[in-house]
């Protein structure tokens, strides 16, 4: 579905060029978990964000389907951003002052289908506090709420940055699991970035990130997350 060839990402600040990315290829595709594994400063933030069309690769190709998304213009880019990419943020990006349905309906502009938008929130297990405003909900429920804002686009791909770095283990395991039902029961590919090892073991696909480079590519068959964990 979507390819990196060669991708690199230099910043410079002052007269100091900072590698990011330094020639990354990998491949996503349907039906995958894709977890993308490295500590802090390895450039994983930044490959999700070229990933998502939220920033421009300094070198490179991403060939999402037949289109290569490093030549779209400004306004393909928001298209492909507004249509094809669905975001989710170690904090949720709540809007404090919009319920649990109104934060959904009004991303996926929704706002006369408060249905569709409600199904979005029981697909997550939120069908009980869909009129909740965020600071009546706990981190886990937030996060569940940005994931079913995220799914109402009809995402092809369902991009996470971080998305359990301010969850406690077994919160964090529910939005796993959730991520692994997405991936496997739709055909919106997930990636989840993260610097816990602790997860490796739940993704199709581990991607390796070190200094801006892929160190290692692994398939494997993910121990699935049960719903009662
Ligand atoms: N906008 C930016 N300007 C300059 N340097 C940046 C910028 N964004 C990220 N970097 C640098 O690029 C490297 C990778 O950052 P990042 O992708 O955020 O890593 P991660 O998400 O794995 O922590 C780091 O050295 C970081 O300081
Ligand atoms: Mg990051």
């Amino acid at each position: 579905m979507l390819e990196f060839s060669n991708v690199s990402k230099e910043y410079h600040v002052g007269n100091q060029t900072i590698k990011a990315l330094d020639d990354v290829n990998f491949k996503i595709n349907k039906h995958q978990f894709t977890v993308i594994l490295g500590p802090s400063g390895s450039g994983k933030s930044t490959l999700l964000n070229i990933l998502g069309g939220m920033d421009r690769p300094t070198k490179g190709n991403i060939k999402f389907k037949t289109q290569f998304v490093n030549e779209f213009s400004d306004h393909d880019l928001t298209i492909y951003r507004r249509k094809v990419v669905g975001f989710v943020f170690q904090f949720y990006n709540l809007i404090p002052k919009l319920t649990a349905l109104e934060n959904v309906a009004i991303a996926a502009q929704l706002n006369n289908n408060e249905d569709a938008a409600s199904s979005y929130l029981e697909t997550v297990g939120l069908r009980a506090r869909i009129n909740n405003f965020p600071n009546q909900m706990s981190g886990g429920e937030m996060q569940r709420v940005s994931i079913a804002r995220a799914l109402a686009k009809k995402p092809q791909l369902l991009l996470c940055d971080e998305p359990t770095g301010a969850l406690d283990s077994v919160t964090s395991m529910k939005i796993v699991n959730i991520l692994q039902e997405i991936s496997n029961n739709s055909d919106t590919a997930v990636v989840m970035v993260t610097h816990n090892p602790q997860f490796e073991q739940y993704g199709n696909q581990i991607i390796k990130l070190k200094d801006g480079k892929v160190v290692s590519v692994r398939h494997q068959d993910p121990v699935l997350v049960g719903e009662s964990e």
